[in-house]
């Protein structure tokens, strides 16, 4: 790129000086432009950010191989800078301006963590660089404005989703909550929960709340409430470090009813840390690997034989989401925010998730799957559409 700034420079002295410089010979063929992610690379949901990251690098690695997008005659190629959020929004904010104002990217895949993407998002919409959260389902993420989307569905759905799934299928009448009240997703999920399964006719009879799950690692005060209420179900709408912590807990003094949750359990570490405490828990996600449709198939098994592991629900979506922004930067033609925003708009790009179609608030409208730990292992039960 400098070398080339520099042949511009000497022909355009050249040109000064009355000798002339042929306009074609300096204009460049190809050209890299960057992409920005923001992940939890460390921190308590760290799990997050490895397969986040790995989906995201795979969809650009194709996009790459594929030819890129053509920009002005130019062809253009991806190069993906991966920044850390420490699944903290401050971090998360920081790494949003190194992307935009050092790296000049030409849009965002992330946060994962709907706090994170809560505290990005004003960033990159002030600065007019598009950007797509593959997994944040906090309901306000794409109300910051035009330029984020989303690849997932929102927790007004999946809070639903697990409310019929406890009144119908376990038919449950009472349950419990606790969640990290600090953070918008368990939250905003735990309200959604509780709407639902008391719009069917359930009670929720505890509804106990921390500050910080990163923090947190006694919930015993709680959990003591809570037993005492004596619900059915008990639903915790946090990450799988909290969940794995809290099942330990409660099953130790004696609270063996059923638990769910939400996408947030989605973690080999649920069970590496939880153990037997996990054992038989349900959540609602977003991807099954077990889905047998050709498509996921294809991608379980490339991905599997790129990084040694099957996909979860973070590295499928991540591919999504990269796939998706490529897909419209390369309909765009253009490197602009506002056009490749557009384009996103109008996007009928085809994914392992299906055809994503936005609606007027860059959500786009999909199913869920509810799958169940089974002898350590996420287990699929069922689909719900929306
Ligand atoms: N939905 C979570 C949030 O908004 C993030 C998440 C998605 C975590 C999928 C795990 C799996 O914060």
């Amino acid at each position: 790129m400098r070398r080339l700034l520099a042949i511009i420079l000497v022909c355009a002295l050249i040109a000064g000086v009355g000798v002339g410089c042929k306009k074609a010979e300096v204009l460049p063929t190809e050209q890299v432009v960057n992409l920005g992610g923001i992940y939890p690379m460390t921190g308590g949901s760290a799990t997050f950010g490895t397969s986040s990251m790995q989906g995201t690098a795979m969809a650009v690695e194709e996009f790459n191989a594929a030819g890129g997008a053509m920009v002005d005659g130019v062809k253009t190629t991806i190069n993906y800078v991966n920044e850390d959020d420490a699944g903290s929004p401050e971090v998360g904010a920081s790494a949003a301006q190194k992307l935009i104002n050092q790296d000049k990217v030409i849009g965002i895949i992330g946060a994962v963590m709907s706090k994170v993407t809560l505290a990005v998002a004003p960033i990159a919409q002030s600065a007019g660089v598009p950007e797509i959260s593959p997994t944040s389902t906090n309901e306000k993420v794409t109300l910051v404005g035009d330029y984020i989307f989303r690849a997932c569905f929102i927790d007004p759905f999946q809070g639903k989703v697990m409310a019929n799934y406890a009144w119908n299928t376990l038919k449950v009448k009472t349950a419990a909550c606790l969640f990290d009240n600090g953070n918008d997703y368990p939250k905003g999920l735990a309200e959604n929960f509780k709407a639902s399964f008391e719009s069917l006719g359930g009670k929720v009879v505890a509804y106990e709340a921390f500050t910080d799950e990163d923090k947190t690692v006694d919930f015993k005060a709680q959990l003591t409430k809570i037993k005492a209420a004596k619900p059915e179900f008990l639903y915790l709408s946090g990450y799988y470090g909290s969940t794995a912590l809290i099942l330990k807990q409660a099953r130790a003094m004696g609270l063996n009813v059923p638990a769910g949750g939400g996408d947030g359990w989605d973690s080999p570490d649920l069970v590496k840390i939880g153990g037997a405490a996990v054992e038989g828990g349900v959540f609602s996600n977003h991807f099954s690997k077990d889905d047998l449709s050709p498509k996921v198939q294809a991608f379980v098994a490339a991905y599997t034989a790129k990084y040694g592991a099957a996909p979860d629900a973070l590295a499928a979506l991540a591919y999504d989401a990269a796939g998706l922004f490529l897909d419209a930067f390369k309909t765009a033609g253009s490197i602009k925010g506002s056009d490749i925003r557009d384009a996103m708009k109008n996007t009928t790009f085809s994914g392992i998730g299906g055809a994503y179609k936005f609606d007027a608030n860059r959500n786009p409208i999909k199913a869920a799957v509810i799958l169940q730990i089974k002898n350590g292992q996420q287990t699929f039960l069922t689909t719900v559409n929306p």
